[in-house]
């Protein structure tokens, strides 16, 4: 099958696509997917370490392919645990402990990590929701959303913030979006209540109090947002930069609520979402579309941060 392989390591490692053996074994939980897209997270490229990689257990490598958490495909095969998906059912999903490894024709991945997609996307859509999805789920219940609450969503115009500020709407509360001019009507189109652009000079100690402040874009810290946070206010973090890493369980530590969103694939999460999608709460929002022998591009464009919502790429045209 084809599939992007790395050729290095590090941030900037060269995506190739290459012929390779398809996924052989099948686990008595898993299925095998046949790949129509795919998506780029920027946890793909930051953790293309030898470290990243040895902390993977053993038994469980996928490499190579490498590259490509979230998919969305066609079931083609299934272990004989496989109670929940038959043959040619649509799911979508990821994996990403175990990596996915979906930039590739095929994949393998476990009954518990994906879903039936939400049948009114196509697989370009549906391969742009999972990972970014679940993280804005999983975020605003780790910060206690529910109805009447105020959340700030730093970072509300990424792949992350636009769901999330989708989300906390369908959820009830009043959302204020943190973006730069340009994306601040695009992010009003999305349905926060208010906007506050970035670029316009230090918000964080004159925007007032929030329930909720959650910060997607993981620049900042419990401490930097304190002046945002009403009392009992929750930070949430997304976690990926150095800083805000060791600064949310310090605060943590100091009796106050802060956490960091460590994503994870559930079933039923990704069953919720494909609810609201259905119902039409929640709509993915795509950055661009690459096809997969441009997979490279696809990740530039990742890695320049500047994308309004995600970057798919299109396995099957
Ligand atoms: N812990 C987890 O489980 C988990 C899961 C998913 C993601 N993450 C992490 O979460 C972060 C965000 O992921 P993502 O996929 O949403 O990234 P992304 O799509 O690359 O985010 C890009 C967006 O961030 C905006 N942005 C950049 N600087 C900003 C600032 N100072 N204030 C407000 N907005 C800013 C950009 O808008 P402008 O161009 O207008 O600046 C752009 O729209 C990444 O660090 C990722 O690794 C962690």
């Amino acid at each position: 099958m084809k599939a992007i392989t790395t050729t290095g390591w590090g941030l900037n490692a060269r995506l190739t696509l290459t012929e390779t053996e398809a996924p052989q074994r099948l686990g008595a939980e898993d299925v095998l997917v046949q790949v129509h897209a795919a998506s780029v997270n920027p946890k793909d490229w930051k953790l293309n370490y030898h470290l990243a990689v040895a902390a993977t257990p053993l038994g469980t490598r996928r490499l190579p392919p490498l590259f490509g958490d979230d998919l969305a495909g066609v079931v083609i095969a299934k272990g004989r645990k496989v109670r929940h998906f038959e043959i040619g059912d649509a799911v979508y999903g990821m994996d990403m402990r175990l990596r996915t490894a979906s930039l590739a024709e095929q994949a393998r991945i476990s009954q518990h990590r994906v879903a039936k997609m939400p049948a009114n996307l196509s697989f370009n859509e549906a391969a742009s929701l999972p990972l970014a999805a679940l993280t804005a789920l999983q975020g605003l219940r780790k910060g206690g959303a529910r109805a009447g609450k105020s959340v700030l969503i730093i970072g509300a115009s990424g792949g992350v913030g636009t769901l999330a500020v989708q989300i906390a709407k369908h959820l009830g509360l009043h959302v204020t979006g943190v973006c730069s001019t340009r994306n601040l009507d695009f992010v009003r189109a999305l349905g926060a209540d208010a906007l506050i652009d970035y670029t316009r000079g230090d918000y964080r100690q004159s925007a007032g109090q929030f329930d909720i402040v959650f910060d997607v874009t993981s620049y900042e810290t419990p401490l930097t947002c304190a002046a945002l946070l009403g009392r009992d206010g929750h930070f949430i973090s997304t976690g990926g930069q150095g800083v805000s890493m060791f600064a949310t369980p310090l605060y943590r530590l100091a009796g106050k609520k802060a956490d960091t969103v460590v994503v994870e694939s559930y079933r039923q999460d990704l069953d919720t979402l494909a609810a609201m999608v259905e119902d039409g709460v929640l709509k993915p929002i795509i950055d661009s579309v690459y096809p997969l022998a441009d997979s490279e591009a696809a990740y530039e464009r990742n890695r320049s941060g500047r994308c309004r919502g995600k970057v798919v790429i299109e396995v099957m045209p």
